[in-house]
């Protein structure tokens, strides 16, 4: 039984009133911590304010070493942190071994990152004004974040807001998801025994009246939101004069050319359909194969989702675990029966195992008309569907078509096609000859249209949590 209290200002506090994190396999309780309030983040705020002035006073090689020696402990701690993952948000053992991997990586990054935060000198004459000044600007923090994460990925999503914050010199106020609190706080308590400045570490567990007063409190320079669309939309609405850091989901095409290599592309959209039960932001939901190999493509995708284990996420063996709810598989089933009402083919799942309420079956579903949730929604299910093509500029249409776009993974061999993709893709990032699922820590990551504003890697989420200061000097004086 998991039981942590919530962080504010690196002192950990407890409450009566508790949220109970529940396993999504078994449905059973298996930890709490207290429920948070505005107040408490109103108190977090008050002590991030001196916690801004403590990592002022770091020098980038001490926030460097710092975020190191989290990296190394997280790394000490790898196997008792997956074990957690898993019993918070139901992913598989080897899912939350890798998860823990990553995170590892994401602060290394972010510890990398700390000593590279510089500026540029400008010639400032090359305006006619400018005769006899000299400028160059540097990047100083932005000022508290608030950092709200979603149960996904609980720990690297958290990583990859918390430690790219603390390299910019920033406080952060966290409020991870209530299904998920478990390993975030985990992480907050080894960034605190790594020697982050304790009035810079908040982490406050709640609903929606813990993130409205993180997002519209003034004093909060900073927010990094990962989640829906729809709360995206309120948080960018109420937040004001705030920077903005947005990753709100999309419904991620695979496109399949002609010329591909059909096992693969098949293989890697299994995997990029099926991880995590398909909650991933950049899961496979929509293959687009051309209409001259899609009878083959169909066959072999059927096939290697035949192969696919799921049930217990704690056996080794598991390739597919539950869902986080049973709210979930009744709004997946009701997608399914959507699709199928309008034409589409069900070829393999479709229900819930009868004995585990929340493992959906692996769902393979074709011919899904532009019309239905499963092409234009974020299903976040272990649902894939098939459309087929005629040619490219079709493709390219259809993966536009819907109000996301976070990345696109195309297979072809056909350079001119694969340039078309790169040019004309209205998504934050086009994966050639691999699935729309790939993501690597430190490369750019986010999306245009419904899919979010900015973008996270540690480099480009400082670029965020750093203001540019321009410093001119007159010479003429
Ligand atoms: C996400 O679901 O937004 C993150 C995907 C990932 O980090 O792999």
């Amino acid at each position: 039984m998991y039981d942590f209290p919530m962080y504010i200002g690196g002192k950990p506090v407890n409450k009566e009133e508790k949220i109970d994190v529940i396993y999504p396999y078994t449905l059973k309780k298996i930890g709490q911590v207290p429920k948070g309030s505005p107040e408490d983040v109103k108190k977090a705020i008050e002590k991030a304010k001196i916690g801004l002035e403590k990592l002022k006073k770091l020098t980038a090689y001490e926030k460097y070493k710092i975020l190191l020696k989290a990296a190394n402990i997280l790394e000490n701690k790898k196997e008792e942190i997956a074990k957690a993952i898993v019993y918070e948000v139901g992913k598989t053992i080897r899912e939350a071994r890798t998860e823990v991997d990553r995170a590892i990586n994401t602060i290394t990054f972010s510890a990398e990152e700390a000593k590279r935060i510089g500026g540029e000198y400008f010639p400032t004459d090359a305006s006619p004004n400018g005769k006899g000044k000299k400028g160059f600007y540097f990047r100083e923090p932005a000022g508290i974040v608030a950092c709200i994460t979603p149960f996904n990925f609980p720990l690297n999503l958290t990583a990859h807001k918390i430690a790219p914050a603390i390299a910019a010199g920033c406080p952060f106020i966290l409020k991870p998801s209530e299904r998920t609190p478990i390993s975030p706080t985990m992480l907050c308590e080894i960034f605190l025994e790594a020697g982050v400045p304790e009035e810079a570490v908040s982490i406050i567990p709640g609903f929606a009246d813990v993130g409205q007063e993180m997002t519209t409190n003034p004093d909060v320079r900073v927010v990094s939101f990962t989640g829906s669309l729809k709360v995206g939309e309120i948080i960018a609405k109420q937040a004001g004069l705030k920077k903005l850091v947005l990753e709100l989901g999309s419904n991620s095409a695979v496109v399949v050319d002609e010329d591909a290599n059909l096992e693969v592309a098949a293989k890697k959209s299994v995997l990029g359909g099926f991880a995590i039960a398909g909650q991933v932001c950049i899961s496979v939901q929509r293959i687009l194969v051309h209409e001259k190999v899609a009878d083959k493509f169909q066959e072999i995708l059927k096939e290697e989702v035949s192969k696919l284990k799921f049930g217990d996420p704690m056996d080794e063996r598991t390739d597919v675990g539950p869902v986080i709810a049973v709210d979930e598989v009744n709004r997946i089933r009701s997608w399914i029966e959507e699709a199928v009402e309008k034409g589409a083919k069900l070829v393999k799942g479709g229900i819930a195992c009868a004995e585990d309420k929340t493992v959906f079956q692996p769902t393979l579903i074709v011919d899904v008309a532009e019309d239905s949730k499963l092409f234009y929604e974020e299903a976040f299910a272990p649902v894939v569907t098939v459309k087929r093509f005629k040619d490219i500029d079709e493709a390219i249409k259809l993966v536009n078509k819907t109000n996301y776009g976070l990345q696109v993974g195309v297979f072809t061999n056909n350079i001119k096609n694969a340039w078309k993709f790169i040019e004309n893709a209205e998504v934050g990032g086009v994966i050639i000859n691999d699935i729309p699922t790939f993501r690597a820590d430190h490369m750019p990551y986010g999306g245009v249209k419904g899919s979010g504003i900015g973008r996270e890697g540690p480099k480009f989420a400082i670029e965020d949590y750093t203001e540019i200061k321009t410093v001119i000097f007159d010479l003429n004086a």
